[in-house]
């Protein structure tokens, strides 16, 4: 499977940019391998339609805003957030041909976010646990491109046999490589993951991250996949400190995402910074990107029909791999050319 060849992907919302970096004008993004243009309309709302013109091809995304519409750079036509053309000053005709349009995708503001679905949504972007919870902080992380599938992340978020190598030098245990017992419970969009994870709690884990003292401890870890690539994790740790973390990847062509991650903590600021959350968490990404972008893009589902031939820790990126055949199968997909 290449991500972007996968026509029912189009049907999914993905968040694509933080809404304050439309503050300054339009921008550009690559979304499952199309050129699109966001902007902010004449009500703050982000707006997102493809980034050529319909008149000479031009990249609406050099352009302008007027009256909450994009004007192309090239001869000043104006299109709404439905890409109908609301002004072309070429003409006295009072309203633009009705021929006169571009294609605008479904787009919506939430987390701080642009989310965005190139074609008819098939569900809404997912409610995120804790997220309007007063007891826990939101924390941006990390909003950057990564160059692997987008289901190997998925896969990677869910599969505890990677944990005591990948992370040795954070939270791993090198010394205790069997994996714990993941108990899986699907649902009609994904499923949860629920293991109890015994962790080396290295000093700068310790310190930066938990302010703990405990040279190991447990992380008791519900991990939620909302198909097709978002997945929360909600670890808890014996101090009662939830960390959840929320990992988003859009897919931009077939090698490459655009990674958002954000996570809630039911701490505050005085007892571990935001800074020291994010350093520490990003070793934990550097980590997992350093083996994922060494995979293949090109992601084999063949896995799902050989479920009993793999081991245990396998089983979550497994029925990961059955569900998006299923969902496949419903939707009548066809690879996209
Ligand atoms: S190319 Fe856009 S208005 Fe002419
Ligand atoms: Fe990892």
């Amino acid at each position: 499977m290449l991500q972007t060849k996968q026509k029912i992907f189009r049907s999914f919302y993905f968040p694509v940019m933080p809404v304050a970096d439309l503050q300054d004008g339009p921008k550009p993004f690559k979304l499952m391998g199309e050129n699109i243009v966001l902007w902010l309309d004449d009500e703050q709302k982000p707006a997102a339609a493809i980034d050529r013109c319909c008149h000479r091809t031009a990249r609406l995304s050099k352009g302008e805003l007027r009256n909450g519409c994009i004007v192309c750079p090239y001869h000043g036509w104006a299109f709404n957030r439905d890409g109908k053309c609301t002004w072309f000053p070429q003409s006295e005709l009072e309203d633009p041909p009705k021929v006169y349009k571009i294609k605008g995708y479904h787009c919506e503001e939430r987390y701080g976010y642009v989310w965005v679905a190139l074609d008819t949504p098939i569900r809404d972007i997912p409610k995120f646990r804790y997220s309007d919870n007063p007891d826990f902080r939101k924390v941006d992380e990390f909003y950057e491109v990564i160059h692997c599938a987008a289901i190997r992340l998925m896969e990677n978020s869910f599969d505890v046999a990677h944990v005591n190598f990948v992370h040795k030098n954070t939270f791993g245990d090198l010394d205790n490589p069997i994996p714990p017992k993941v108990t899986i419970t699907p649902n009609e969009w994904g499923f949860e993951a629920y293991m109890e994870i015994p962790v080396h709690n290295k000093l700068n884990q310790k310190v930066q991250a938990l302010n703990m003292d405990d040279e190991r401890t447990v992380r008791k870890q519900l991990s939620e996949w909302f198909m097709p690539f978002i997945r929360q994790t909600n670890i808890t740790y014996p101090t009662g400190l939830i960390h959840s973390i929320v990992t988003c990847t859009a897919p931009i062509d077939d090698d490459t995402c655009q990674l958002v991650q954000f996570v809630y903590r039911n701490d505050r600021e005085e007892d571990v910074s935001a800074k020291s959350i994010i350093a520490f968490d990003r070793n934990v990404v550097d980590e997992d990107m350093d083996v994922l972008e060494t995979t293949d893009s090109n992601v084999s589902l063949d896995l799902a029909k050989k479920v009993e031939n793999h081991m245990l820790s396998d089983q979550p990126g497994i029925l990961m791999r059955k569900m998006l055949l299923e969902l496949f199968d419903k939707y009548g997909e066809q690879e996209m050319c």
